[in-house]
């Protein structure tokens, strides 16, 4: 079968809805990797980049790291699927129960957007109130709920999402603590849900002393506190943005680095609240905490409880940052470079430079998650280094 990259880029055409299966890897041109190591993945036409996608967030590891590798493969030999109650995901709850504080309990999902909707259900059932209020521009996954967000102030469902979900979810400005109080008067909130760094992994960052000021209002009204830590969690921190924040939210959503790469995630929270999956809320799931995952996301946990991997990749994230700085500001470029961890974030002032740098940053060699840049724990100097010399080449040819 061939393989070349325009020959799946045409039969991909063919079969995937716009070719891909994620719209955030709608690249052009298409690239297909052919595998990944470390900092690294290569390409079906030979090509190397240096990866700062890492799994959209998850590898914080790298790519097949040799301890993870190790525990899935042993894993895959004794078995995917019980059906039955297993010993990994004992340990893997443990695990994560003792390096957040919030958590006493955890119940494992299938997907971040998973843990989401069980956070709502749980929240939901613990109140016995329907209303959730989210911030407008955060992610909490594709599921209906959550996919609302204001439209020029109005809240507006997705593409796909029934109007009725207005009724249930209520939109508020991020960072407006007025706003927030007026939508919890009335008590008829379940819960608010957030991002603890603010909007796409700190790209929008919350201002200081609002996540402490949601978490009194929250008490005040009576309504639960859900922190999304899909992206955060064990990354920022081994506790997490809610370590960072100085809070403690009532549930929290895991997804990405807790599952070490493969296909996971879960909710976790303060026992009371937890407790109801065990008597009155239904949470069925196939392939809930499945063997492989729990595998990868033990040796994963395992591997970060020190925190010395999450320093190791923000050491790596501040050279990026100083290096891009250094260079927008030797060409005299606008635009700004800022980082919430290890993940650094690239902002041109030009829209059209801004546009192209993803596609202009592969031509050179790197790839980012839209502008921005996960780094891991395994990036090395010398990427760090071409990173910069990348973005450098990128400046002088296209931008003035
Ligand atoms: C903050 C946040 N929450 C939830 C999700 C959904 O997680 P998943 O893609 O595992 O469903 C994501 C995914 O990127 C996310 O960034």
């Amino acid at each position: 079968m061939i393989t070349t990259t325009a020959d799946l880029a045409t039969r991909a055409a063919a079969v995937l809805p716009g070719g891909v299966t994620h719209a955030a890897r709608t690249y052009s041109p298409s690239i297909y990797v052919a595998r990944s190591q470390g900092s690294h993945k290569w390409l079906v036409d030979g090509r190397d980049l240096i990866d700062y996608t890492m799994g959209h967030g998850a590898l914080l590891l790298g790519h097949a790291h040799p301890a993870v590798v190790d525990a899935v493969s042993r894993q895959v030999a004794r078995g995917t699927h019980y059906g039955a109650a297993h010993p990994l995901e004992v340990e893997w709850a443990e695990r994560i129960c003792a390096l957040v504080d919030s958590v006493d309990e955890v119940r494992f999902t299938q997907s971040g957007t998973e843990a989401a909707m069980l956070g709502l259900r749980v929240a939901r059932a613990a109140t016995g109130r329907d209303v959730i209020v989210k911030l407008d521009g955060h992610f909490h996954g594709w599921s209906d709920a959550v996919s609302v967000n204001l439209d020029h102030g109005v809240p507006r469902p997705a593409t796909g999402v029934p109007e009725a979900e207005l009724l249930t979810t209520a939109v508020v400005p991020a960072g407006d603590i007025d706003a927030l109080r007026d939508a919890l008067d009335g008590g008829s909130v379940a819960a608010v849900i957030f991002e603890g760094s603010g909007a796409h992994f700190g790209h929008d960052p919350l201002p200081d002393g609002y996540a402490q000021a949601l978490r009194a209002e929250c008490d005040r009204a009576g309504t639960l506190l859900i922190i999304d830590e899909v992206v955060t969690g064990f990354r920022v921190a081994t506790g997490g943005m809610q370590s960072l924040l100085g809070i403690r939210p009532d549930l929290t959503l895991f997804g990405k680095v807790m599952a070490g790469g493969l296909p996971g995630g879960a909710l976790g929270g303060r026992r009371e609240l937890m407790e109801l999956l065990a008597s009155t809320i239904e949470h069925p799931g196939t392939f809930n905490a499945n063997p492989l995952t729990a595998a990868a996301g033990i040796a994963t946990l395992t591997l970060c409880a020190d925190g010395r991997p999450q320093a190791t990749a923000s050491a790596c994230a501040e050279r990026l940052e100083a290096g891009w700085n250094e260079v927008l500001h030797r060409r005299g470029i606008h635009g700004r470079v800022w980082r919430l961890a290890s993940i650094v974030h690239l902002e041109l002032a030009d829209p059209a430079a801004q546009a192209a740098l993803g596609v202009r940053l592969r031509e050179e060699g790197v790839d980012l998650l839209h502008t921005s840049a996960f780094c891991s724990a395994v990036h090395t100097e010398a990427d760090v280094t071409a990173t910069v010399a990348a973005l450098d080449r990128v400046l002088s040819a296209s931008v003035t």
